[in-house]
């Protein structure tokens, strides 16, 4: 266990916003959120060719946008020029791919809290993480609960922790490894993020025996929810916040 910033993170968080309601990482989706009720949100960091920190889950742009290629080598003022929302519904016509300036002011308006996860392009590891711990160490609106960074990426989360120690961070895996506790001692991190999916009870308990909190993505069924939270998971991720939040 480490000495991070104390913050007090809540059982549901809005994955990517609100991914099941409204376009991911883009701020009509946390302003949906917010609108469900949740009290914080995940979303996805990753830097631009021009070393923009934009909010963006994908290495491309085809998903989510009306854009083709790389977000690694695109722009920020073409980023910009693109449509965010169509994708998903007419109705989010317009939206735009978000910076985390833009991000982090949203959220101080509406209150939310976040799971800021560093989403690195390939190679772009080491400065991405530095860029993010040290733009939310600077820029964190102070009227926020303290934020949690999170990676799949060790590079990126070792050097977060060089730029900004005392941000808490979290790993994040698909399975748990076997290597668990190395890897979160190693890491410096206090929290395990996993895939709801993969994880077993008797992982469960091991992880959260030694001192870890645990967190579990993408959690969109409240009997899901539920078991989880019986099995000492402290929060999920889901798209579907409305879904979860009476439990
Ligand atoms: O941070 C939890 C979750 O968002 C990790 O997976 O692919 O949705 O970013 P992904
Ligand atoms: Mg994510």
């Amino acid at each position: 266990m480490t000495g991070l910033s104390e913050t007090s993170v809540p059982k549901v968080i809005g994955h990517r916003g609100a991914a099941g309601h409204a376009p991911e990482n883009t701020l009509a989706g946390f302003r949906k959120a917010a609108e469900l009720g949740v009290k914080w949100v995940e979303f996805d960091a990753v830097l631009t060719r021009d070393s923009h920190i934009v909010i963006f889950h994908d290495e491309t742009l085809a998903r989510t946008t009306d854009g083709k290629g790389n977000i690694s080598e695109t722009g920020l003022s073409d980023l910009k020029a693109l449509d965010a929302g169509s994708w998903f519904s007419r109705e989010y016509r317009g939206e735009t791919v978000p910076t985390l300036d833009e991000t982090m002011a949203t959220l101080a308006a509406l209150g939310l809290g976040a799971n800021i996860e560093i989403k690195p392009s390939p190679d772009r590891e080491q400065e991405t993480g530095t860029a993010v711990a040290h733009a939310v160490e600077s820029g964190w609106p102070t009227m926020l609960p303290p934020p949690l960074l999170s990676s799949f990426e060790p590079a990126a989360l070792v050097a977060a922790r060089e730029a900004a120690p005392d941000l808490a961070r979290a790993y994040l895996v698909h399975s748990v490894p076997a290597d668990w506790r190395e890897k979160l001692e190693m890491l410096g991190c206090d929290a395990l993020h996993c895939l709801e999916s993969r994880l077993s009870r008797d992982q469960a308990k091991r992880i959260i025996d030694a001192g870890y909190a645990l967190r579990c993505y993408t959690v969109n069924s409240a009997r899901r929810a539920r078991t989880l939270f019986r099995w000492g998971v402290e929060s999920v991720f889901t798209d579907y916040p409305d879904r979860l939040l009476d439990i």
